[in-house]
């Protein structure tokens, strides 16, 4: 940990991130205390905008995204007096100079945030170093996508570690920044419970699902480029797996928690020419229906031809003693019945039963960890029925709770952007992503992907609301395997 920094420097701050997610996130923090008394915040993107235009663009954005409960007019008007408004265009060194002097001296810190397009990173990158905005002060956030494979993610990395060094990068995944993502760890690591069946031993299988119901929302060009795979699994998912079967580090801190999961992302084991069509499924919505509502077909939304996958499912292994043999089913797609995201962990069945045959059936014990719609946490466990039956004991498979809005109702649900902002501006690394773990990611991915162009691999159809095409029920059938819906 470092001094938290005395000023922060938005990019992109008129887009679509800023106005949902980074603003409202800031005057969370601003509203409940926890940014730095006196933290300015310089906003910047292309527009022409003066302070005053800019701040009631974002009073608007605030009124829009912030929930009518959490807004407070003396807050909000106090809020905006932080706020301050440079335009730039990444490719004009004056207007990087005029930045300069608007932030004025680095020395007691400065957090840059950059929630711009990719392509501009490394000019603006080169922008602030020339300007004299990248000195020891002076740390960088970076948004997601990160590069579309390992050649393009290294080339922004490179120009990220030729001005700032990697103690000074904080690579966002936001998923990192949810609630119960970080509960897993506490889960995991403040319990004695799971961690001795916490490995091959134990655990059958487990399932990551994080289905969304909507389509395209506009992002045509970035989505189409992208695909399932590059914009959910390369980063989310993967740190979602990575959490879930690292090993316990031996401190709670950044190069702790990231030297054990990105020993996990490089055990994964390849998925190759030659396995890619055994273990995963790539699909794209047509025309359908979602929460009774009629919706179109990607293509329809596109309007033009495309391969690209909307969903794809994928069968993982990561190779080290502690889940030699265990599976790890992945799976993500738009348009699909609900907006789910969870971590389903299925134990292996008790060794013997002594109910056999007395009309009992036995499931193995389940662990469902909910990060969206709802946060909560499930243990299914086998309990016997109440009532006096002659012929046998009936048991049913009953959830031990842990609803978070329930067992933490005094406590305000904070969206994603809220932690990371306070970590970025107080320079803790633990939820950020670093450099290695990046690269082994799109190492995994970039070979899915070469084996899906190798095969002529073309996603299945499957009709928009529905979980995807069969082959991915396949996918897991064929293992006897079913997946939580
Ligand atoms: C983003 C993806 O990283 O995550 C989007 O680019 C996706 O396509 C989003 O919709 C999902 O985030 P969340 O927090 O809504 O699950």
């Amino acid at each position: 940990m470092t001094a938290p920094s005395e000023k922060l420097l938005l990019f992109g701050a008129t887009g679509d991130l800023s106005q949902r997610m980074l603003l409202p996130s800031l005057y969370g923090l601003a509203a409940d205390g926890l940014l730095p008394a006196d933290l300015a915040i310089v906003a910047t993107a292309r527009s022409e905008h003066d302070d005053g235009a800019f701040r009631a663009f974002a009073e608007t954005a605030l009124r829009r995204f912030v929930p009518s409960e959490r807004l407070d007019e003396e807050a909000l008007a106090s809020f905006l007096k932080r706020v301050s408004y440079v335009p730039v265009d990444a490719s004009k060194e004056s207007d990087f100079a005029a930045l300069a002097e608007a932030v004025g001296s680095t020395d007691k810190g400065l957090s840059i945030f950059l929630s711009t397009a990719p392509s501009l990173f490394e000019a603006t990158i080169q922008g602030l170093a020339k300007a004299g905005l990248a000195g020891d002060g002076v740390r960088i956030g970076l948004e997601k996508p990160l590069g579309y494979d390992m050649a393009s993610s290294r080339h922004i990395n490179d120009a990220v570690a030729a001005v700032f060094p990697e103690d000074r990068t904080f690579r966002i995944d936001h998923y990192l920044g949810k609630e119960t993502v970080q509960n897993l760890l506490a889960l995991r690591f403040a319990n004695s419970l799971f961690e001795p069946l916490w490995n091959a031993g134990g655990i059958d299988h487990v399932q990551i699902t994080v289905s969304e119901t909507v389509g395209l929302e506009g992002r045509v060009g970035f989505y189409d480029g992208a695909g399932a795979i590059r914009d959910m699994v390369q980063n989310h998912m993967l740190q979602l797996l990575a959490l879930v079967a690292m090993e316990p580090p031996a401190q709670f801190n950044a190069t702790a928690v990231r030297d054990e999961k990105v020993k996990v992302l490089r055990s994964l084991r390849p998925i190759d020419r030659a396995t890619v069509q055994a273990q995963s499924v790539i699909g794209q919505y047509g025309a359908g229906a979602v929460a009774g509502g009629a919706v179109p077909g990607y293509l329809d939304e596109l309007g033009k031809p495309s391969d690209t996958e909307t969903f794809v499912a994928i069968k993982a292994h990561i190779d080290n003693w502690r889940w030699n043999g265990v599976p790890f089913y992945l799976r993500t797609g738009k348009r699909l019945p609900s907006r789910q995201s969870e971590i389903f962990i299925q134990f292996k069945g008790v060794p013997h039963s002594i109910f056999d045959g007395r009309g009992a059936v036995l499931q193995p014990n389940k662990l469902i960890i909910r990060l969206q719609p709802d946060e909560n946490v499930r243990l299914l466990l086998m309990s016997k029925e109440p009532g006096l039956d002659r012929d046998g004991i009936r048991l049913r498979e009953v959830p031990l709770d842990i609803s978070m809005p329930n067992a933490f109702a005094d406590t305000r649900r904070r969206i994603a952007y809220e932690r990371l902002l306070l970590d970025l501006v107080e320079g803790d690394q633990t939820l950020f992503v670093r450099r290695d773990e990046v690269e082994a990611q799109w190492e995994w991915v970039d070979a899915i992907r070469d084996g899906w162009a190798a095969n002529a691999m073309r996603p299945k159809p499957y009709t928009a609301g529905t979980w995807g095409p069969s082959a991915a029920i396949a996918l897991t059938e064929r293992d006897g395997v079913t997946w939580h819906d």
